[in-house]
């Protein structure tokens, strides 16, 4: 009985996690869920510049690998990954504390939300959105902010470099 239940609520949960990211990449325009591998946020966070205190965004955070390798790499960041995705996002908190970390998780759309003290902000997104945070981070990032985006450039910016990573195009910014 127990095993039923256990078996129904993981169907449930994988219904509706595909459910929501259908409506919200086909109805909404939002980039899918897809993480970026060990290898190439090693690669990006050895090519920016950072120190402690430094306040680093994760856009659409997925599992927050970004942020958790760079917790273990650089401690005493302020580490916030933001995700819009209910699934998602309760895995990722349940997964957060059980490993006490001291990454900051945030339920919101990050097109809504305030980016004024960023230091470094890490997305892997589509064009669409890039374009939208374009605008955004030259009306509210402080100059000196690091964006590195993964893939999808910034139409409105020209990058400082541009790594390849596995065949993916890395564009790192500075405002
Ligand atoms: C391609 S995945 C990247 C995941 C993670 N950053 C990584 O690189 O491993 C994009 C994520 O952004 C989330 N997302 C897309 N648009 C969003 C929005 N406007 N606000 C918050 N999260 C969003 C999606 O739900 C998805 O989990």
């Amino acid at each position: 009985m127990y095993l039923m239940l256990i078996i129904f609520l993981v169907l449930l949960a994988y219904f509706v996690f595909f459910v929501s990211q259908f409506y919200n990449v086909f109805f909404k325009g939002y980039a899918p869920f897809i993480s970026t591998d060990r290898e190439t946020i090693k690669t990006i966070l050895a090519a920016s510049s950072i120190s402690t205190p430094f306040i680093v965004y994760e856009l659409g955070c997925g599992r927050a690998r970004f942020l958790r390798i760079a917790e273990k790499i650089f401690p005493g960041l302020r580490l916030i990954g933001v995700e819009n995705l209910a699934s998602l996002y309760y895995l990722n908190w349940l997964r957060l504390k059980l490993s006490f970390s001291k990454i900051q998780l945030w339920k919101k759309d990050f097109l809504a939300l305030n980016l004024q003290d960023a230091d470094l902000i890490y997305c892997y997104l589509n064009n669409d959105t890039m374009k939208k945070l374009g605008d955004k981070f030259s009306k509210e990032c402080r100059g000196g902010t690091q964006i590195v985006s993964r893939s999808f450039p910034i139409p409105q910016f020209i990058p400082e470099k541009v790594l390849n990573v596995k065949n993916k195009k890395i564009y790192f910014y500075k405002i």
